[in-house]
């Protein structure tokens, strides 16, 4: 049998020997003290709202992986737009699931000015200008393999897709886009977005660069919502970050900020906080985080099921990326977080 032995009570320091009085507990004794010291705090200014919208007349779907956010119609996404403007939410971001005969090869209807995205953009603006408009100018929705880039030969071959994306940009711009988000990761496409822009008039129209984003699992959900996931072949590895790297995103940022980025997104969100905290300390620039569609889907789906507080995990996740150093978060929670702020 083990017999218990006490410590050597002769010896033993009392907690306020070892801690020489200072007891970190006594601040957090009660909610107004928790209050006075919290050192970070979520506002709805914080919150960017990304939207997926399709074609048709005041249709709505609920995307199945992603329970609680829905694929919605242009006309619809004016009526969110205007919420959006109750809620006080900053900006919308729009990303369009593109008619599958309208994609192709190189993904040529992002040429289009009055594609489904610009089309979105107008009636937005028309409904709430007060709302802040930002684009996502990749090629992915349109390209028949669900590529970000132009394919050929098996490559995704860069300068090209640069060319195209930098033109897309300005139609963009043209239908009112306030933000440029380019998504794809090719080389030299912010300098090139810039130099488009500035030729057609639109020194205004700000590029916020997704500089990390990483090869990623958790863009699933999203790959359903703009109905990619049955059409991409192969991965993304050629153009997007390594997740095994932090140096080269920091390496990235810094490119794209010397070719006129105005903001710094890491995306996905919550596994790559570190690099967030890496890019604020090295830049001190407008930092943002995509919480992405796999990354709602698991808060989602475990809330579903019961076996966690969604509205806590919720807000837990989006205050960490506060602490992180996040000016703002992009995150499908946010009409939500937005009314529960309110209320
Ligand atoms: C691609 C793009 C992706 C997302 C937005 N634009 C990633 C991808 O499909 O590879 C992901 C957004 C999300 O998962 O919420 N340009």
């Amino acid at each position: 049998m083990n017999k218990f032995t006490p410590p050597r009570q002769a010896t033993a320091r009392t907690v306020d020997e070892i801690t020489g009085s200072r007891r970190l507990r006594r601040m957090r004794k009660a909610d107004w003290s928790r209050r006075l010291v919290q050192e970070n705090r979520l506002t709805v200014d914080d919150l960017i709202w990304p939207i997926f919208v399709m074609e048709g007349e005041n249709r709505r779907e609920e995307i199945a992986a992603m329970p609680g956010v829905f694929r919605i119609t242009a006309d619809l996404a004016a009526i969110e737009a205007e919420r959006a403007a109750r809620l006080g939410i900053p900006a919308i971001a729009t990303f369009p699931n593109v008619d599958i005969q309208r994609r192709d090869e190189t993904g040529s209807h992002i040429l289009d000015a009055d594609n489904l995205i610009n089309r979105t953009t107008r009636a937005i603006k028309a409904a709430a200008p007060e709302v802040g408009v930002i684009t996502d100018v990749a090629l992915d929705p349109f390209t028949s393999h669900g590529h970000d880039g132009i394919l050929r030969d098996g490559i995704i071959v860069n300068d090209e897709t640069v060319a195209q994306v930098a033109a897309a940009a300005v139609l963009q711009a043209q239908a009112g886009a306030d933000i440029i988000a380019p998504s794809d990761m090719m080389d030299g496409r912010i300098g090139a977005i810039r130099d488009q822009l500035d030729a057609a008039g639109y020194q205004d129209v700000a590029i916020m660069s997704y500089a990390t984003k990483f090869a990623s699992a958790f863009y699933g959900p999203y790959r359903e919502a703009i109905g990619t996931q049955g059409l991409l072949k192969g991965d993304k590895k050629t153009y997007y970050l390594d997740h095994a790297n932090s140096d080269e995103a920091v390496r990235e940022a810094e490119q794209d900020l010397a070719e006129g980025a105005d903001m710094l997104m890491v995306k996905p969100g919550l596994p790559y906080l570190d690099i967030i905290c890496r890019l604020k300390d090295e830049f001190r620039m407008p930092t943002f985080a995509y919480q992405v569609s796999g990354e709602y889907a698991m808060i989602a789906a475990a809330a579903r099921n019961g076996w966690i507080d969604g509205d806590k995990a919720m807000l837990e996740s989006l205050l960490a990326f506060k602490r992180a150093g996040c000016d703002g978060i992009l995150t499908y929670f946010a009409p939500k977080v937005a009314e529960m702020l309110k209320g």
